[in-house]
């Protein structure tokens, strides 16, 4: 599929709301960060971190060659400093997925973060029961390093989440 990856625009915020479609869909995506239902308002002060110099946080999309976004995915929490950074809000669009469209969106960001960021571990974390993403992630070697039980309440449920790592001398670009 020909798909080109770069970073997120602001205008590009609209899609990302419309991808939030229940509150379910909502949390397993983003974790408990944003309100239900999901704003413009709310991801612009979350993509305003993407325009500061050195930022914490960067978002790419992965578009078609109709100009329509497949997918997003961020590398947050970002800590220059010890060489850190967390993969986190990756979604791609029901109509896209099953394509490598996930994968190739992690890879470019992990050959990103690795090469250019002096990044020497990157995190994540996931819902135990969320098995399509976990496989993506060990697909691409994240090594699954804990759990932990009941951090995200859904209704009268808890979520238990799995934490995962992927180290720079075990990534081969
Ligand atoms: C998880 C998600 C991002 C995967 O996106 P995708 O573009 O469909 O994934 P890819 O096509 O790149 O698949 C890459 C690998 O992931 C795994 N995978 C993807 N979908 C899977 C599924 N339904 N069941 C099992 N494994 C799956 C496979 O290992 C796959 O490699 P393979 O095709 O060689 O077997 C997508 O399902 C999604 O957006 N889910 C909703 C949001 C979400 O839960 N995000 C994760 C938050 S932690």
């Amino acid at each position: 599929m020909d798909i080109t990856i770069s970073k997120l625009k602001e205008e590009d915020l609209g899609t990302l709301v419309s991808w939030a479609e229940d509150e379910k869909t909502m949390l397993q995506w983003c974790g408990p960060v944003f309100d239900y239902p999901l704003t413009v308002e709310q991801l612009k002060e979350y993509y305003s971190e993407t325009e500061r110099p050195e930022p914490k946080r960067i978002i790419y999309k992965a578009v078609d060659v109709n100009g329509n976004i497949a997918g997003i995915c961020e590398l947050g929490a970002i800590d220059r400093r010890n060489g850190i950074a967390s993969l986190c809000r990756i979604f791609v669009d029901k109509n896209f997925r099953g394509k490598g469209i996930a994968e190739m969106m992690i890879r470019k960001m992990i050959n990103f973060a690795f090469s250019e960021l002096n990044i020497k571990r990157i995190e994540l974390n996931v819902y135990t029961y969320n098995t399509p993403a976990f496989k993506c992630y060990e697909k691409l070697g994240f090594v699954r390093e804990g759990m932990k039980r009941k951090i995200t309440k859904y209704n009268n449920e808890y979520w238990d989440g799995y934490f995962y790592a992927l180290l720079k001398e075990d990534w081969k670009a």
